[in-house]
């Protein structure tokens, strides 16, 4: 058998360590073949291959990114996407199947293409760990060990200026960054995009804190709606939706704490670098037991199914299952971490 592998969306710390389960255990085990798509499902429209040999794969796991590269292309956009151009692809290469490795998009596309008839698998990425069907994704522990050890930072000079530090991270739909990185930094108050905190509340929390001669330390995720009860916030740079006109969420927040309780803070946004460098073990591991997973699955030609982490098995879903809304943080993990807000 004659294996695609493509990364596709967001790249994520553990995408490499996926590809090297892949390729050494289709090697080994059955004598598969492998090549990679370049960036995403570009590569797989335009035909755009690489042979993944053994030596190719060698100390990946460690290695952050995707050497395979990646992109948002939908597969069904443009004049060269679609099942039928896409069947004529991997006729041309001799590829017997695809693994797709992506978030909701991708899996998405791969759900469409397998529909269709073609030979598709999936591996669950995203740094958000916002996927239904799985219990982690790889990416999330990486990123969330980032944000802790820069919250640590954060705190020893926001406490020798006695200021109020806010942290911004990524999760545009969904706190699961910001709720464990804020846990485990023992942030003063972390707002998430499943619920609503107005920004007295926050700034009663930073006081609390600061009253008590600590240096508070507030954890935002980027897709944070406040809750403008306040009539003298409620409009003020703000869009019908709730979101800041101008700047990031982190950069507002920074701005209303600073104006309510009078306290100097400073933003700081988190940014890509949550999603670059090396992937903890803990991804090494969960990434490369996916990558032989998705093999094994493409060998028993399991098309339209994808692995996933259900407490600590490996198991394997259908590609629908990962596509039934977005797993938000539930009220009862939020409220347990609100227990230990302005503390
Ligand atoms: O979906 C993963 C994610 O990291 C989000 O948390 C973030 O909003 C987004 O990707 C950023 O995407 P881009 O790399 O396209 O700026």
């Amino acid at each position: 058998m004659r294996i695609g592998l493509m990364t596709s969306g967001g790249d994520c710390p553990g995408l490499n360590a996926v590809i090297r389960g892949a390729v050494l255990h289709g090697i080994k085990s059955f004598g598969h073949e492998f090549v990679g798509f370049r960036d995403g499902w570009r590569g797989v429209v335009e035909g755009d291959v690489m042979e993944l040999p053994r030596q190719s794969v060698r100390g990946l796991a460690r290695q952050g990114g995707t050497i395979l590269g990646t992109s948002r292309t939908n597969p069904f956009d443009g004049p060269q996407g679609g099942p039928e151009n896409i069947a004529k692809v991997l006729e041309h290469h001799e590829i017997d199947a695809v693994i797709a490795i992506g978030g909701e998009g991708t899996l998405a596309g791969a759900k469409r293409l397998a529909d269709a008839g073609l030979p598709v698998v999936g591996v669950p990425k995203t740094i958000d760990n916002d996927l239904q069907a799985t219990d982690y994704t790889f990416g999330f522990d990486t990123a969330v060990s980032i944000a802790t050890d820069a919250m640590d930072r954060l705190r020893t000079t926001g406490e020798s200026h006695h200021r109020c530090m806010v942290a911004e991270v990524m999760g545009r739909h969904v706190g699961w960054i910001a709720l464990h990185s804020g846990m485990a930094a023992g942030a003063h108050a972390i707002l998430i995009p499943e619920f609503r905190e107005s920004m007295e509340q926050v700034s009663e929390w930073v006081r609390e804190v600061h009253d008590r001669g600590r240096s508070p330390l507030v954890v935002v995720a980027e897709g944070f709606i406040p809750d403008h009860r306040d009539e003298a916030i409620a409009g003020k740079g703000v869009e019908a939706s709730g979101r800041p006109r101008l700047g990031g969420i982190g950069e507002y927040i920074t701005q209303e704490i600073e104006q309510i309780t009078g306290i100097e803070t400073r933003n700081t946004i988190l940014g890509h670098i949550q999603r670059g460098g090396a992937p903890t073990g803990f991804d090494r591991v969960l990434a490369t037991r996916l990558g032989i997973a998705a093999v094994a699955m493409a060998h028993e030609k399991q098309w339209g199914k994808m692995c996933a982490l259900r407490g600590t098995d490996v198991v394997r879903v259908d590609f629908s299952a990962a596509l039934d809304g977005l797993k938000a943080v539930p009220r009862e993990r939020y409220d347990e971490a609100k227990e230990l807000f302005g503390r």
